[in-house]
């Protein structure tokens, strides 16, 4: 049976993991898959998440099957989150997914569905799964314009006239804050011009909305969202829980589906039911219901939101030492992006065979298109990055 098939590399994010733990070196420093850590380096059980969890075990009195879309609480405070009236809730489809990756794939599946040969266009770059998974799934995925490998920055008027040149109702997915893998989001006047031609275009928006809170606040990050809503009849929102909430192994995350009306909507969420139960049934149960209790408990939400600030400060503080450490190290170079962009991702700006050798030579993992994970970042460790980029460049 599976002779014709070849042995794959490992994934490029994921390899990480298994690389950096069989390094010995001490020294070594962890720049690679999307975690958020302490300045110990840890990722712990966030406090609020730990009570919930504890207030579940107490008080949980089943464990039997949840329905394909999940949990009603959890989807409608998820939407709620998301778009905070924005939309009328009759016309919302909800499925609470296996992560925000189970949420793409969902919506992939249900669109194909509609529209056989539907056209996604990504930005260029994207996180660097999205295109296995998306074109995976079936959907063509083109790119749109996006980021000057240059100067580090948005490429506004070249994005724009990409997204003018898209067919009229083709799919276009955005990043709704902490764009991965460059931490370079467009402001709210950006995002709204980005809008005025997904308006004008016709286009289908699918926002990716992993990072909700970790670029300013949960409000400010879902604009694009909120906006893109307030505009257009049909659009999809992926979110992911993983980050926000650190839940990353428990796997939560949502689907959003806007639809023209509820009858529509209701169309839908049937269609979008029958396929999760012909993949995997129903989501799991655990992190989603730990969220639910968070988010619908006023003190517990408060609690959250003061932990998920905590995260978002020190990914900021982070970007600063860095900054002033390359400042140090590699003086003449400009690193502001690194200041300028939000969450948990910038590139450094290195080729692909100076990514090795910071691995190979000086212990610093990361991803081979140079995007570090901010959160790998510590006082101790900052000078020791700093010189390995001197080192390499
Ligand atoms: C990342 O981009 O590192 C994270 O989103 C984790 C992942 O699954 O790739």
């Amino acid at each position: 049976m599976f002779e014709s098939l070849n042995r794959l590399p490992p994934d490029a994010i994921i390899g990480l993991i298994g690389e950096y733990q069989n390094d010995p070196r001490d020294t070594k420093v962890d720049l690679g898959i999307g975690i958020y850590r302490n300045e110990q380096g840890e990722t712990p059980v966030l406090d609020i998440v730990k009570r919930a969890e504890q207030h579940l075990v107490e008080s949980q009195s089943t464990k039997s099957y949840v329905g394909s879309a999940g949990q009603a609480d959890f989807n409608e405070a998820m939407r709620d989150m998301t778009f905070a009236g924005s939309v009328s809730n009759d016309r919302v489809a909800m499925l609470q997914t296996p992560g925000g990756s189970g949420s793409l794939s969902v919506a992939a599946g249900v669109v194909l569905r509609a529209r056989a040969d539907a056209t996604l266009w990504a930005s260029g770059p994207t996180w660097a799964n999205h295109v296995p998974l998306l074109g995976g799934a079936g959907l063509t995925m083109k790119t749109f314009e996006y980021y000057d490998h240059e100067s580090h920055s948005l490429r506004l008027e070249a994005m724009l006239d990409s997204l003018h040149k898209i067919p009229r109702g083709d799919l276009v997915l955005l990043h709704a804050c902490c764009h991965n893998p460059t931490g370079i989001d467009p402001d709210e006047n950006e995002w709204r011009a980005i809008a005025d031609v997904v308006v004008e275009r016709e286009l289908l928006p699918v926002v990716d909305a992993a990072y909700q809170g970790f670029a300013a606040n949960l409000d400010a990050d879902a604009f694009i969202i909120r906006h893109l809503a307030e505009r257009r009849p049909e659009m999809i929102v992926c979110n992911s829980c993983s980050k926000n909430f650190g839940l990353y192994r428990d796997r939560v995350g949502a689907l959003f589906i806007v639809t023209q009306d509820s009858a529509m909507r209701d169309i839908v969420q049937s269609q979008a039911n029958n396929y999760v139960r012909t993949i995997y049934s129903m989501p799991p149960d655990h992190g989603a219901a730990v969220v639910a209790l968070i988010l619908n408990d006023d003190a517990m939400r408060a609690d959250w939101q003061i932990e998920l600030k905590q995260m978002r400060d020190r990914l900021r503080d982070m970007r600063v030492l860095l900054h002033e450490a390359l400042g140090v190290s590699v003086p003449g170079r400009d690193f502001s992006h690194i200041v300028r962009a939000n969450g948990m991702f910038s590139f450094l700006g290195i080729s692909e065979e100076q990514v090795e050798r910071m691995k190979k030579d000086h212990g610093v993992y990361m991803v081979g298109s140079s995007r570090i994970n901010i959160a790998g970042i510590t006082a101790g460790n900052v000078t020791h990055i700093a010189e390995s980029v001197a080192a390499v460049i």
